[in-house]
Order: C-alpha cells, then structure tokens, then sequence
C-alpha cells in the first residue's frame, strides 16, 4: 500500500536509549562515539520557504562500547532557541538575516547571536563544540550534550564567525580554522587562525575576499590552506529587504584564495575560474610547487532555497556534484587553473569525507554517497512522500578511478558517510564506515556499519533507533578520551 511519508516531518523531542537493538554484529574493536548534529524545527520557520539550514540545532551521539551501543539526543540550547521557547513561538526570520526577525531578537550588530549552531562538531583541548558558520563554537558538555554557551578561546578568537570545517592537522594536532563575513554582517573580512592543542590561539592572518560569498568548507595542505569564492553572493541592500542570506550568481567568477600556512596577508595569492559551487571539499595536498585540491564540485546553483540571481528557476541537473581535481601552479604568471572531472558519469552527494588521519596529505581514498539506479527501490513500502533517495557510500580510488560502493537496502535513505579507522595505526582506507539512515519503511533512524574495505559486503551492524531522528548535517567519531569519558 502506498502513503505519503512523513518521515522529514520535526521531532520535537530528546531521547536516551540504553542498549540500543542491533542487527548483526558491531565489531569489538569499534569504542568510542559517533557524534553528529543537525536541525530540526522547535517551531515551524515564519518563512515557509527557508532553508533547512535555518533549522535548530539538534546534537546526538551513539557511544559504542564492547558492541554495546547507546543513544543520546539533546537540542542545542542556543540563545535563539532559548528566546523562541520562552515565547512559545518563532521569533526569527529568514537565514542568516537579522532584518528579517522580530525586533527585539534582531541583533543587526550582533547577527551571531541568532545562531542555531546546527552544521557540524569539532573537538579541541577536550573542549565539543556544535559549528555553524555564522558564529562562534557552542560549547557542549560531552557527557551530557547539554550546552554551555559560545566560546572565544579566552577572547583571543576576535572573528565573529568560526567555520563548520576547521580542520586537525594530523602532525601537530593544531586546529586550523577561519571565520568570514568575519566583523559583521556581509562584510569581506576572512580571518584565519591557528590554535593549537591546548586551546591557544597561536596564529590570526586577516584576510579579504574579493567578494562577499559563502565560504563553507575549504582544505589544508601540510603547507598552504586553500578559500574557495564561489557563486552565493549578498550584501547589506539585499538583507534589509528581507531576503534569504545567499542568491546565486551564475555570472560571478569562482576564486580560490591560497595562503602559506606560515605567511602573512600579503602572501595570499587568489587564482580565479568559471563559475562554479564548492560547498566541501575531500582533501588537498602541496607537492612541490603545486597545490591539488579534490573536492565534489558543482556546476551551478546547488540549493533550491538559495533563489538564482538571474530569477531563472532552480536546475536539478545543473544542481549535480562530480568529483573533481583542481590544480594549481605556485609559479604560473597568470592566475588561472586546471580541473578535471575524475568521474563523469556518476553525480554524487557532496558531503566528502577522507580518512582524516591524512588530512592535508596524499589521500587515495575519497568517502560519499550517491543513489546507485541500479540497485532496487521499493517505492511502495517508501511512500510518495520521499523523492530523492541516496542509496549507496562509494569508496572512490581517486588514484585509479575505480569506485566500490554500500548499498543500504531498498527502502533506506543515506545520511553522511564517516570512516572510522581500524586502529590507531591501521592503513589508509582500513576500517568502518559509518552514518545514519532512514528507513522510510519502517519510519525509524538506523545507524549502519559497514567494512571499507568490502562496502559490497553490506551492512556489519544496524544499530536501531525506535524512532525517527533528526537528519544530521554532519558527523564525526571521537574516542572516549577525546570527549572525557572516565
Ligand atoms: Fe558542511
């Protein structure tokens, strides 16, 4: 029989599961947690078309110990979500636009209060932090999920925005990381910072970008970090008319700023090409004097939510991801580079993941999702009421260009995919992958195990949820000793 689902539908609740019901077996050797964040809405958003990512943020962890798995889900006690159930309703506007919220949570000078911290996770000095680009970490008790508020790094974090991507550099432990529109709102002031293990701010370059636009994700080297401008563009006249924070442009030019990880702003060389949306990236790497980055790109306009520039509707195909590799010459005379499409025939889900024991380094492998057409779908247990299935992980050799792939089954959708290393010392590519799916069958949140070696094995474990969880943004795993478990 066939039905509408209602799977996307909010979930407006926290949840404790102990001892989790497992299908098949979760290896021994697999402790620690799985910690990812999300949205969700605590009240429906006063624009009906806003973006998701506008949603409050939600945090959840499945903590994996001896095979035993247990469950915690927590919303992030933001100072909007604080002020929106304290009013019993949604006092706030559009994404990202404080002119677009009820007056007395505005904050035009101050727009990261509005924060919904609901992209991404990062651990540094013990200390979790819930990410969302448009405003410092949320602090969360690692232990309990409950939140402890924005941090600053003593106050030597003066950007007034942090990336949802900073990045570990595996050497030296060092969290390398950014914020833009970084002293207010819509300005072109990046600024990037080095702090290091135990939570110094070491290192502020402060930057501009040629113009003001959506820097979500970037990418290290063991010697340059590279900013990609793409596309989004805003400024302060389209804000005060209410509008949603981004439009694209398809006419704007795409710039790849790149800095020595040691220089100073006037070393920042920005090279520029065709139109272009990089959301995230895998990995990149310098050898000699080239920087390589790869990275899921897209041709155009990835978001429907983010209106074209040009009043043209959103293009789906022109919406599609492909694995590319972009390089670029420290010595060319012009500021041009070269890209290449690694896998043409096969669009994938842009939220990449590498093992990130070799962020910054030569990575052979390259973790997303994608819908495999070939394998099954049973659209009638699924329910009209869910268009977009991603099916499967691919494990991408990005040296040979082969590709294995997991499928989850004929009624499950994919969220993010993580690798999880065997052990400590286990090669490149030895491990688990991880994430969430939804069964839209049975309408209940499943985390998934696989081997990365043997994806086309199937599923190691299914960890069941008796419920359905909010959608995760992004992941990540942790060990008990990074979070401060006893
Ligand atoms: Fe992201």
């Amino acid at each position: 029989m066939s039905h509408k689902s209602n799977f996307l539908a909010p979930q407006a609740f926290e949840a404790d599961v102990i001892d989790c019901q497992v299908i098949g077996t979760v290896p021994r050797g697999l402790n620690g947690a799985f910690v990812r964040v999300g949205g969700d809405w605590a009240y429906p958003p006063k624009n009906p078309d806003d973006s998701v990512f506008n949603q409050d943020g939600y945090v959840s962890r499945f903590r994996f110990r001896d095979g035993k798995v247990d469950y915690k889900g927590r919303w992030i006690q933001t100072e909007r979500y604080r002020r929106n159930r304290a009013a019993g309703r949604q006092l706030y506007g559009y994404y990202r636009n404080p002119y677009d919220c009820e007056p007395e949570v505005a904050h035009v000078e101050e727009p990261w209060r509005n924060t919904v911290a609901n992209t991404s996770l990062e651990v540094n000095a013990g200390r979790l932090f819930a990410l969302k680009e448009d405003a410092r970490p949320t602090e969360i008790d690692p232990v309990t999920l409950e939140t402890r508020g924005s941090f600053n790094f003593g106050g030597k974090y003066k950007s007034q925005t942090f990336t949802a991507h900073p990045k570990i550099d595996p050497e030296t432990g060092e969290l390398l990381t950014f914020g833009y529109e970084a002293t207010g709102l819509a300005t072109d002031d990046l600024f990037f910072y080095v702090i290091d293990k135990a939570g110094e701010v070491t290192r502020e370059v402060r930057l501009k970008v040629p113009y003001v636009s959506m820097v979500h994700d970037w990418a290290i080297t063991d010697k340059h970090v590279i900013f990609p401008v793409f596309g989004y563009v805003t400024d302060e006249a389209r804000l005060r008319k209410g509008r949603i924070h981004w439009t694209f442009d398809a006419e704007a030019p795409t710039y790849f700023g790149i800095l020595p990880r040691n220089g100073d702003a006037s070393d920042l060389r920005w090279f520029k090409g065709p139109n272009r949306a990089i959301v995230h990236t895998f990995n990149a790497r310098t050898v000699g004097d080239r920087v390589v980055l790869e990275a899921p790109i897209f041709d155009n306009n990835p978001f429907p939510f983010f209106p074209n520039a040009d009043g043209t509707p959103w293009d789906p195909v022109k919406g599609r991801s492909y694995i590319r590799r972009i390089s670029f010459d420290l010595n060319s005379k012009d500021d041009g580079y070269e890209e290449e499409i690694l896998f043409p025939d096969l669009p994938v889900v842009d939220l990449g993941r590498v093992d990130e024991r070799f962020m910054g380094r030569d990575t052979r492998y390259a973790y997303t999702s994608f819908n495999d057409l070939s394998k099954p779908l049973d659209r009638d247990r699924i329910g009209e009421g869910i268009r977009h299935i991603v099916n499967s992980y691919g494990v991408f050799d990005l040296k040979d260009r082969t590709m294995r792939s997991f499928y989850a089954g004929p009624t499950h959708g994919l969220q993010e995919v993580t690798f999880v290393p065997r052990h400590a010392a286990a090669d490149e590519g030895d491990g688990w992958l991880i994430g969430t799916a939804s069964n839209f069958a049975d309408m209940c949140t499943e985390l998934v195990v696989a081997d990365a070696r043997h994806p086309e094995d199937g599923t190691v474990a299914r960890v069941i949820l008796p419920f359905r969880s909010n959608v995760q943004v992004h992941g990540r795993w942790y060990s008990d000793a990074q979070l401060q478990f006893d």
